[in-house]
């Protein structure tokens, strides 16, 4: 039967509309319609393809995924080779570079034109389109020889299948880096200890591992992306002679460009921009180790040439390193406010990251057995950003003959108290509660810290002194402090002690919110005890609830449910709670909103860009308690952005649907209007 016309016409405009979203999604970073809708045109074009095979195309986005798993990779010579590029350190090294590209061209000075990229942090791949289809992927392997990987970059969605626009050469072949973006590598480790399966140490290696894979399936449940940074093979066609061009034609003909990258003037011009880039590193999605600098006019990168392996006309300004090798001195356990007894190495100062780093947090005795670190090792510390130091990984070929396990303490190593592993828990915990003197201080600790009860000049080495020598045991002991008795501290002048008593007695005036959040209550954070506050009004309706009353608070789910109620069904807890308001703590009780009442209810915002005086996190619990609802995306329901410095995306869709959007300073005065603390 002959395939009716209708049909073809419907598959075609099918493809179309999916190879648009893509692009917009991919290389244009906008999403332009809802998941469901673009699932529900792909399930039709697939309905499509199979009633009618004489339909399907190999270029179709149905035709990402197929094929039987492969026996082993086959190997690809790199007719072009792929190179790679020298190292600099510092700005130093920048001058270096910039007089060698002066004294190569022989011309006396001049000002250089520089194109800047962001030095993913993934695996080199090219990509070869004959005619605007892609034909063969690879990865660079030794330069010369790689292996082919068509049938797994074919399932990455922002690699087109095949070209759009026109005017590309009829042989092209595209370079750049494929790498898995931070919250898609958190999210497949977050699955792999789900089910106890090996996790990966870091993006990088998640991103090799997933295009080593003979089975294209397993690829495509992986998160990975495609940043093109350069051509190869050229033929049948011209480029433009700027690689900033060049770059600009590669976005047009469907592919992901950094949106990071820049042209600039001149070699202190590039230092500006990698340190600009360097203060934003970590609000990046992905992980880049560097910033390439090349010179961006094409004759003048001919005239210049390469040395080895490496253009004399590029550089890669390399970041601190967020990985270094060092050895595990020791393993010490730390109780924390709730008991929970972590292990921490100690290890060899090593400088990483920026910082030097001599303890690292191992989580639990799940996280120390999946790496199978023994003490003396030699292991892999991680640290980005603000995060926590991590120990990923054990260098097992370097672990000394006297290498010892790690042994849990089967008593709490403050209290002496036993410790119990709860059912389905990874983590020990002391059972010693308040009697502990490491949870007594980190209760202290939470209480008086600023978002807390805000007890100024009561910082951790005070709470510890005081805890040591015996003059407070919980948070209620804080208000029945002596004078006399604060004097004798180390440290403790006559106007330091008054400074504190009366930071102290300040303190008592608090908020219900506050007052709920510092009691430290498992699993119940500021957020969650704003919201308790705003819906009970007072402390008595609050201790009185039941499960299904907590149960209708907005965020507090069974577990915290149960966190509250045991805490309620405390005596100690209580006698705690007592004494604070016997000593003076007191709160105005709240006149209770209906939620529907609250002055942003049905409303949906979206917060972008860096904000000065609070986290995005903050900023959108301050929302939500105005009964604002608190998207991550821009849509046409959306009744207002928040917009901070480099905000990007975001705000070209909100100003493309005419949604409203306010500055920072904008936002503070609508919370102070509507009284939210900040
Ligand atoms: S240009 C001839 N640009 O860094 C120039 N490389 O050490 C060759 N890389 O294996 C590369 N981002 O995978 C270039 N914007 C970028 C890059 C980049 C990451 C990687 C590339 C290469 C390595 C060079």
């Amino acid at each position: 039967m002959a395939l009716p016309d209708d049909l073809a016409e419907e598959a075609q405009a099918l493809r179309q509309r999916l190879d648009d979203w893509n692009y917009q999604y991919y290389v244009l970073d906008d999403p332009t319609v809802p998941d469901a809708e673009y699932d529900r045109c792909m399930a039709r074009l697939r309905e499509l393809e199979q009633a009618h095979p004489e339909l399907q195309r190999a270029d179709s986005p149905t035709q990402r995924v197929g094929g039987a798993p492969l026996d082993k990779f086959r190997q690809v010579a790199h007719e072009v080779p792929m190179l790679s590029l020298d190292n600099a350190f510092d700005a130093g090294d920048m001058l270096d570079f910039n007089r060698r590209l002066l004294d190569r061209l022989g011309e006396g000075d001049r000002v250089i034109e520089f194109a800047c990229e962001p030095k993913l942090d993934g695996i080199a791949v090219s990509l070869l389109y004959r005619g605007g289809l892609l034909e063969r992927g690879a990865t660079r392997g030794d330069g010369t020889t790689g292996e082919d990987i068509t049938h797994n970059v074919r399932t990455i969605r922002s690699i087109p299948l095949h070209l759009r626009g026109s005017g590309y050469p009829a042989m092209l072949e595209v370079r750049g880096e494929i790498y898995m973006p931070r919250a898609g590598f958190e999210a497949l480790n977050r699955r792999a200890r789900e089910r106890d399966e090996k996790t990966f140490v870091n993006p990088r290696n998640a991103a090799a591992g997933s295009l080593r894979q003979l089975d294209a399936k397993i690829t495509a449940e992986r998160p990975l992306e495609m940043c093109c940074y350069g051509v190869g093979r050229v033929e049948g066609g011209e480029l433009p002679d700027r690689h900033a061009e060049v770059l600009d034609c590669l976005r047009e003909w469907g592919f992901r460009v950094n949106p990071e990258s820049r042209v600039v003037q001149g070699i202190e011009a590039c230092d500006a921009y990698y340190e600009e880039l360097a203060q934003r590193r970590q609000a990046l999605p992905y992980d880049i180790d560097g910033i390439v600098f090349k010179v961006n006019d094409l004759a003048l990168q001919r005239r210049l040439g390469f040395v080895s392996r490496a253009p004399r006309w590029a550089i890669a300004r390399k970041f601190p390193a967020q990985e270094e090798m060092t050895r595990l001195l020791d393993v010490e356990f730390q109780v924390g406010r709730t008991g929970a007894i972590t292990p921490v190495a100690r290890l060899e100062p090593v400088f990483v990251g920026g910082v030097t780093v001599s303890n690292a947090t191992l989580h639990n005795s799940d996280e120390i057995l999946r790496l199978g670190v023994m003490i003396g090792d030699t292991v892999i510390v991680r640290r980005a950003g603000d995060v926590i130091p991590q120990v990923v990984s054990v260098v097992t070929a370097e672990r000394p003959a006297d290498a010892r396990a790690v042994s849990f303490p089967d008593r709490c190593p403050v209290c002496g108290s036993v410790v119990e592993r709860a059912e389905d828990e990874a983590v020990i915990r002391c059972m010693g509660g308040l009697v502990c003197a490491a949870q007594q201080k980190a209760a202290i600790k939470h209480f008086a810290s600023r978002r807390a009860m805000d007890i100024e000049g009561l910082g951790d080495k005070l709470v510890e002194q005081l805890v040591d020598e015996g003059l407070v045991e919980n948070v209620a002991g804080l208000f029945h402090l002596e004078r006399e008795r604060l004097l004798q501290l180390e440290r403790m002048g006559e106007k330091s002690v008054d400074n504190l008593l009366a930071a102290i007695e300040a303190s008592k005036q608090t908020t219900l919110a506050r007052f709920i959040f510092a009691l430290g209550i498992r699993e119940v954070g500021e957020a969650t005890a704003l919201n308790l506050a705003r819906h009970f009004g007072n402390w008595e309706q609050l201790a009185a609830a039941s499960t299904e009353q907590l149960l209708q608070v907005a965020d507090v789910g069974p577990v915290v449910a149960d966190h509250l109620a045991q805490f309620f069904a405390s005596a100690s807890s209580m006698a705690v709670v007592s004494a604070l308001r016997q000593a003076g703590v007191c709160w105005p009780d709240l006149e209770v909103t209906p939620v529907e009442d609250l002055p942003l209810a049905g409303q949906t915002w979206v917060v972008t860009g860096k904000l000065e005086a609070m986290g995005r996190d903050e900023a959108k619990m301050r929302l939500q308690s105005l009964g604002a609802k608190v998207a991550g995306s821009v849509s046409a329901k959306t009744r207002c952005v928040v917009a901070g410095p480099g905000a990007g995306s975001k705000l070209a869709r909100a100003a493309e649907l005419d949604v409203e959007v306010i500055d920072e300073a904008a936002f503070l005065k609508l919370l102070d209007r509507h009284g939210v603390e900040i």
